[in-house]
């Protein structure tokens, strides 16, 4: 990694961002603390450092990596390892793992902390693709509970730093069994539950049953990180202003609205614009937190294009400018154009329709 400094923000952003952020209380959840109950979901090929630390400098109380191999990092496939690394700026941060077998799972835990010292670390047993499940790792971990304690214990052995989970409400509906999990885990010291409210059957389909999640929650001997469809400020707000979960993870929200963490500390009728020139300030910071994790020009422009559609999703032109996007093959042209559109803009106000389906798959 190639650590060099960044450009400031602008005052005027940096004063909005200080203005929201200080409103923040910390959290501890069992013997892991945050800097604010609202964390950012760990999502493959989205969460490594670039992404984690942009949403951590707007808001995020703490962030998860995506879900990485065990038998990557046990094989020292290089891309994997890569995977691992964070950026000294990085306060709160939690590195994902998956894998069937406890004991390589506790091997490649171990590496991890050699290599790079997370806060904790996660284990994904909510990843619903077919290729994890029928390895026997993601949310097929949920499937047979008579196995989980020495899945944990093995892990939990083997590292000096907390151990936490992320799971599904159950295989399916006739399978609803977190209570279960929830109490294998605290038994054996996992310290706190992120649940996402859908089924491993659900998949991505309807909606995340909160319901449920706050019945669990209240007879949850562990605390709970309930996550599901917070695609708003004003969600989010709702939910925290009441709810027995003790935090909550966005994933997909802060993608399309990178000011959800702050936006969610706004008070009713209170007004704190975000401006087109905001846009363009943290597009450039987070390409030079990209450019840090990789030199590739090839993976720069993947990585850049795809932030770069979803940060303007919903601003006024954004279709005809995702064409213009699509076309252009080069980097430096990319970020011209993101630019040129951020800047012509007068209103960063967003017109996104909360119930059209938006990256209905994932690891977890
Ligand atoms: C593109 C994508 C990748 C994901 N990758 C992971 C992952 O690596 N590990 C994990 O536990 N969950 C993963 N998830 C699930 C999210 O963490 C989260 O549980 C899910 O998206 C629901 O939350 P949301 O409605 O706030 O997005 C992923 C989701 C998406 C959309």
């Amino acid at each position: 990694m190639n650590i060099t400094q960044v450009t400031p923000f602008s005052k005027d952003l940096q004063e909005k961002i200080d203005l929201l952020i200080k409103r923040r209380t910390a959290i501890k959840l069992g013997n892991v603390s945050f800097d604010s109950p609202l964390l950012l979901a760990p999502m493959s090929n989205i969460c490594a450092f670039p992404f984690r630390l942009l949403m951590e400098e707007l808001g995020a109380g703490g962030t998860v990596s995506e879900l990485i191999s065990c038998h990557g990092i046990n094989y020292k496939n290089e891309k994997t390892l890569r995977m691992l690394s964070i950026h000294p700026s990085e306060k709160n941060i939690g590195i994902q793992l998956f894998g069937e077998s406890a004991e390589s799972m506790a091997v490649s835990a171990k590496v991890v902390l050699d290599h790079c010292q997370p806060k904790f670390i996660d284990i994904n047993m909510g990843c619903p693709v077919r290729k994890v499940v029928t390895k026997g790792s993601g949310s097929a971990l949920l499937k047979d509970t008579s196995k989980l304690g020495h899945f944990f214990k093995t892990i939990k052995d083997a590292i000096d730093v907390p151990l936490t989970i992320k799971i599904r409400t159950g295989w399916d509906d006739d399978s609803l069994n977190s209570p279960e999990v929830i109490r294998i885990a605290r038994e054996e010291g996992v310290e706190f539950v992120a649940i996402h409210g859908r089924t491993r059957t659900q998949q991505y389909k309807g909606l995340a049953n909160w319901d449920l999640l706050e019945q669990v929650s209240k007879e949850s001997v562990l605390p709970i990180i309930g996550n599901g469809d917070l695609h708003s400020p004003t969600l989010v707000r709702k939910r925290m202003a009441n709810s027995n979960c003790k935090a909550f993870m966005l994933g997909r929200g802060p993608l399309r609205n990178p000011f959800i963490f702050l936006e969610s500390y706004l008070e009713d009728g209170e007004e704190v614009n975000f401006t087109p020139g905001d846009y363009w300030e943290i597009t450039s910071r987070l390409f030079e937190y990209n450019q840090m994790y990789t030199d590739r020009e090839r993976t720069l422009l993947v990585m850049m294009r795809k932030h770069i559609m979803w940060f303007a999703a919903g601003l006024n032109n954004a279709g005809q400018f995702r064409n213009t996007l699509f076309k252009c093959p080069e980097l430096d042209d990319t970020m011209n154009l993101t630019k040129d559109f951020f800047l012509s803009l007068t209103t960063a106000k967003k017109q996104l329709n909360p119930d059209e389906a938006f990256m209905t798959s994932g690891h977890g």
